[in-house]
């Protein structure tokens, strides 16, 4: 038998009412969707007509000054969203993120396992240490923890996390009226846990979810964000802009995960892709320019001086970017400062044109075309070691997702590049990911 041809995997990462900073200011979208629950669970329904792997929703604890200019997010909590999506859905995957630096493992591992319960097998965590930081004032602390010691943190946490959803064998819940026994004591373990960080002593109030543990997604690119990664993740988030980056990111992570005991394809890479799509090149570049006409430049100036820790009002919009302090001194998301530092030396790119070029994806790879150059421009990235499939990044929501749904999908399964049925039910089965062994009892 020939084995099955490699496939895409396609997750719509939901923001609001689109990705482009501005969508809220389109006619074509209404900012009032982002207050209703309708509009996501609609979304999400396409999104499962259109045999997604996934659906994602961020978070980030903290609004940030450039809120009066525009949204960032969805307001909503994550998994609350994502467990009102799932009773309206029967198959796509319900990533949600949830932090390890502001959150405690106990709560979330069981959040998880609720939501996984409540959506059948379809849930992903999206495991951040939190970029925003502004968080740490809203959870009792003056400032952000390091990022090394976030991500030594989210390590522990990972390993609680793991050992609360193994807590319950399979086989713990037994029901048994004759008997007159309700659960099998002996298959449920305390993990005792006492770390640097946390003291846990189980096991968790609810049974073992039924993917095991839910699909482990991170979205770090910094080096101990690779580290993470390369040890937990099933499944990555990452903002590259050209190929050979991507390349780059593909090899040195999928590399390290032998230092764990992994192989390759345990972990599925996924660059944020934001297409704009147009019937022809120029209609496509046409709408990009129009879009861009909405932007109101403080949104994007709060941005950068947020995520570059420096205060960017300051300086000509038309004039280049001014000396930037080392990553060293970056203490929110450093892979993603690297990203927007690079597009601007790149392109020689003044503040505004780096504004405008970030509108569309923050970072995210930004490609205008016709469905057949987005499709080839998506084929050369999966079929030449740059990627496992694409974040999906609409504009315009709805209307983007629509049209990448009419007019490009078509064209990438002609090409025999992506699912037309779901192959199983659960998120492990759309990305091709074993179930986990239960650390107790040996098996899966
Ligand atoms: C697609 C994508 C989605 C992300 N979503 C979130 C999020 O919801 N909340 C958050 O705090 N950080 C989010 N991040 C940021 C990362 O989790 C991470 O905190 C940031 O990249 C800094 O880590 P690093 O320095 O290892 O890159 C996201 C990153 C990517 C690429």
């Amino acid at each position: 038998m020939t084995p099955a041809k490699r496939q895409l995997h396609l997750n719509l990462f939901i923001q609001g009412i689109g990705h482009h900073e501005a969508a809220w200011r389109h006619p074509e979208t209404n900012p009032a969707d982002m207050m209703d629950i309708g509009y996501y669970q609609g979304l999400a329904q396409k999104a499962e007509a259109a045999k997604f792997d996934a659906v994602f929703i961020a978070d980030a604890l903290a609004i940030n000054a450039n809120i009066e200019f525009g949204p960032f997010n969805n307001f909503f909590e994550p998994l609350t969203l994502l467990a009102a999506v799932a009773a309206v859905t029967t198959h796509i995957g319900v990533i949600g993120t949830a932090s390890t630096t502001y959150g405690e493992p106990y709560d979330i591992a069981r959040r998880f396992a609720s939501l996984d319960r409540v959506s059948r097998g379809r849930a992903g965590w999206n495991i951040v240490t939190s970029s925003n930081e502004r968080a740490a004032q809203n959870f009792g602390h003056d400032t952000h923890l390091q990022h090394s010691q976030r991500y030594a943190r989210a390590t522990e946490f990972l390993e609680v996390a793991m050992a609360l959803w193994d807590s319950w064998e399979e086989e713990a819940l037994i029901a048994d009226r004759k008997a007159g026994r309700f659960v099998d004591i002996g298959r449920v373990h305390a993990i005792d846990h006492q770390g640097a960080h946390f003291r846990v002593r189980g096991p968790l109030d609810f049974p073992r979810p039924p993917q095991g543990y839910p699909v482990l997604v991170q979205a770090g690119s910094s080096d101990d964000g690779r580290e993470f990664a390369a040890r937990f993740a099933e499944a990555i988030y990452t903002a590259q802009n050209t190929l050979s980056d991507a390349q780059a990111f593909y090899t040195d992570v999928k590399a390290r995960m032998a230092g764990y005991g992994r192989k390759p394809d345990q972990l599925c890479i996924l660059p944020g892709l934001a297409p704009i799509i147009g019937r022809t090149t120029a209609e496509a570049k046409e709408r990009q320019q129009e879009l861009n006409e909405y932007i109101i430049p403080q949104y994007g100036l709060h941005m950068l001086s947020r995520n570059m820790n420096i205060d960017l009002f300051s300086y000509p919009l038309d004039g280049p970017l001014p000396e930037l302090p080392p990553i060293e001194q970056i203490n929110g998301g450093k892979s993603r400062f690297q990203v927007y530092v690079e597009m601007a030396r790149r392109g020689n790119l003044t503040i505004r044109q780096l504004i405008q070029q970030i509108a569309f994806g923050r970072g995210h790879d930004t490609f205008a075309g016709t469905p057949t150059e987005i499709a080839d421009h998506i084929e050369e990235w999966f079929t030449s070691g740059g990627c496992d499939g694409f974040n999906l990044l609409a504009p315009n929501l709805p209307v983007d997702f629509d049209r990448f749904v009419e007019m490009v999908l078509p064209e990438l399964r002609r090409r025999g590049l992506f699912r037309t049925e779901y192959s199983g039910s659960t998120l492990r089965d759309h990305f091709g990911l074993p179930r986990p062994a239960n650390q107790f009892s040996g098996r899966g």
